[in-house]
């Protein structure tokens, strides 16, 4: 089991990093095949998307919620994120996802989803120090895997909040920040800003690590504390995983690829779709569905398969969907 450690540039929270690139939750977006997708490209440290510790009190083996917490043990280290305001809840929540083999439990205080701000969760908890620290404190003593927090800067832009909470959290146990550079109420309008992000790393002893806007390798820089820090990513890598390979190539001073062609977007959705069929625990019918959203981002992302969109996201089950991408590969 791994030990609360804090983190350098290769380990965070006492993972080792193969790769300096973690993927970020994206609710709706990064369940297990697509993580699985990101670290077939050398990702070490994935996240579930948020998941509400007051659903996880009440697991039954088929909640939605349990179909989050599927994924490969034997694959290396997954994090699972998990959201509330009620101290005893995350308590217990943190615990079953540990007993469920999670390698790192974080708390997700920068959620800015008004149903979840308005139950104290989330980014709300920026706004009651106490009651974070409170959340902080109980999930960290009820497992004996690291706790991270991701947050953002503050609720109100200029607040300071996020930081003078994180200066609190830090005493509590909790083993590294994930940071999205912006304020609660900025949503994700303006730019993340990466000169905060070294700010924060300045004024704590914890890892910081930046997160917000990620696209390219000048991007990734501006969110690194130093060159060899790790980053999180979340909507740059959507329809769009071979931004790892660009990312390698950046970081290590070779010519950076250029975007996929057809046939390569082609067999990389092909792929994506195979770790669907083979790892989703819904019908085939709601896989199908789910998978549109990352088919909608495959299309808006590589304009050459924007004209087979509407027929991409017309598709009602597996072998339709295989069928079209050969017909797309063959055109
Ligand atoms: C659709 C969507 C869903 C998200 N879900 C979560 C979530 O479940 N937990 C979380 O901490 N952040 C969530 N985020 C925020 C991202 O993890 C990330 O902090 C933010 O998008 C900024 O990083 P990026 O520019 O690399 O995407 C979500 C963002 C989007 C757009």
């Amino acid at each position: 089991m791994p030990t609360k450690l804090a983190g350098d540039g290769k380990r965070i929270a006492g993972i080792a990093l193969a790769s300096p690139w973690i993927l970020a939750p994206i609710a709706g977006y990064t369940d297990w095949p697509f993580q699985l997708l990101c670290r077939q490209r050398g990702l070490t440290l994935t996240f579930t998307p948020m998941i509400c510790a007051q659903a996880l009190a009440f697991l039954s083996s088929r909640s939605a919620t349990l179909k989050l917490l599927d994924w490969d043990r034997s694959c290396g280290p997954v994090a699972v994120q998990i959201f509330g305001s009620d101290p005893q809840y995350m308590a217990s929540a943190a615990k079953a996802v540990a007993d469920l083999g999670a390698d790192l439990i974080d708390i997700n205080m920068g959620c800015t989803v008004p149903k979840i701000v308005k139950k104290g969760a989330g980014a709300a908890l920026l706004k009651h120090p106490d009651i974070a620290c409170r959340v902080a404190e109980a999930v960290c003593g009820a497992v004996g895997v690291p706790v991270t927090v991701k947050m953002r800067l503050g609720y109100r832009c200029g607040d300071g909040l996020g930081l003078a909470l994180a200066r609190r959290l830090q005493d509590l146990g909790v083993a590294a920040f994930f940071l999205h550079g912006r304020y609660a109420e900025q949503g994700f309008s303006g730019r993340a800003d990466g000169e905060a992000v070294r700010l924060w790393q300045n004024s704590l002893r914890l890892p910081v690590v930046g997160n917000g806007d990620i696209v390219d390798g000048p991007s990734a820089q501006r969110m690194q504390v130093t060159s060899e820090s790790p980053v999180m990513i979340g909507r740059g890598l959507l329809g769009d995983p071979w931004l790892l390979e660009r990312l390698d190539a950046w970081k290590n001073g070779r010519e950076v690829p250029n975007p996929p062609s057809m046939e390569q977007a082609v067999a990389t959705i092909a792929v994506h779709l195979h770790l669907v069929q083979r790892y989703s625990k819904h019908t085939e019918l709601q896989s199908v569905q789910s998978f549109r959203s990352h088919l909608s981002q495959y299309c808006r992302k590589h304009r050459c398969l924007q004209p087979w969109r509407q027929q991409l996201l017309a598709q009602r089950d597996y072998a339709g969907l295989e069928g079209l991408l050969r017909a797309i590969e063959r055109h």
